[in-house]
């Protein structure tokens, strides 16, 4: 970094703006492999937060990658600096004092390690899409697992690329097991009880 860069404080801090909401901010990070439900699951779960008046953001893989990570690939390098910047703007969401919703491959521990040591202890759930990758491939919803076999993608994550399963996520959810409804419903219950929504 530029030593002529200075950080600046700000007159309002975070726990000041946080105090206008009813709940604590905070990152609910999905991680798992394409089509193991981090989508559908982060989906419903801030539909029903958003019931419970909890202000809420979701940060989507595909959908970051249609501007903010444009210029990114799939190489290791590239899924590095993606969860560098998803996980930067989250920062900063918590900082405004929302509740984050972030629905990201992350095959990489060191990469989800970095983001929980962003944001202050007790501000980042780790919820580990834990799905096995057969059934991943046989949902196959956007018929990418098709084309990673057929060799016309290359670094397709769990085909020829490497997810490293969560050492200590603080919520595992199987989507094979599990209704949707369920899901949202484990999740909405740990938000309670840690005292993250009223
Ligand atoms: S990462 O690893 O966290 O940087 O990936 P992410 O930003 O979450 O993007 C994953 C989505 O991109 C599509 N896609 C691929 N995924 C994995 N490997 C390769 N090579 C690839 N190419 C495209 C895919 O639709 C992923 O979306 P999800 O929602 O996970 O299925």
């Amino acid at each position: 970094m530029n030593e002529n860069i200075v950080w600046h404080n700000y007159a309002i801090t975070k726990a000041q703006r946080s105090e206008q909401k009813k709940h604590k901010p905070t990152i609910l990070w999905f991680t798992g492999f394409s089509g193991s439900g981090k989508s559908t699951v982060a989906n419903a779960l801030e539909n029903a937060l958003n019931q419970l008046g909890v202000h809420t953001y979701l940060l989507d893989g595909d959908n970051v990658r249609h501007g903010l990570c444009k210029d990114l690939g799939f190489t290791d390098e590239d899924r590095v600096e993606n969860i560098r910047r998803v996980g930067e703007t989250a920062k900063l969401m918590v900082d405004a004092g929302l509740v984050v919703l972030t629905a990201f491959i992350s095959p990489f521990q060191s990469e989800r390690d970095m983001v929980r040591n962003l944001v202050d202890d007790g501000e980042f759930i780790e919820v580990f899409l834990d799905t096995p990758l057969d059934v991943c491939e046989t949902r196959d919803p956007k018929g990418l697992y098709k084309k990673a076999r057929a060799g016309e993608i290359k670094h397709f994550t769990g085909i020829d690329s490497d997810y490293q399963v969560p050492t200590s996520p603080e919520i595992k959810i199987d989507t094979s097991k599990n209704t949707l409804d369920q899901s949202v419903q484990e999740l909405v219950a740990y938000l309670k009880q840690q005292q993250i929504i009223g």
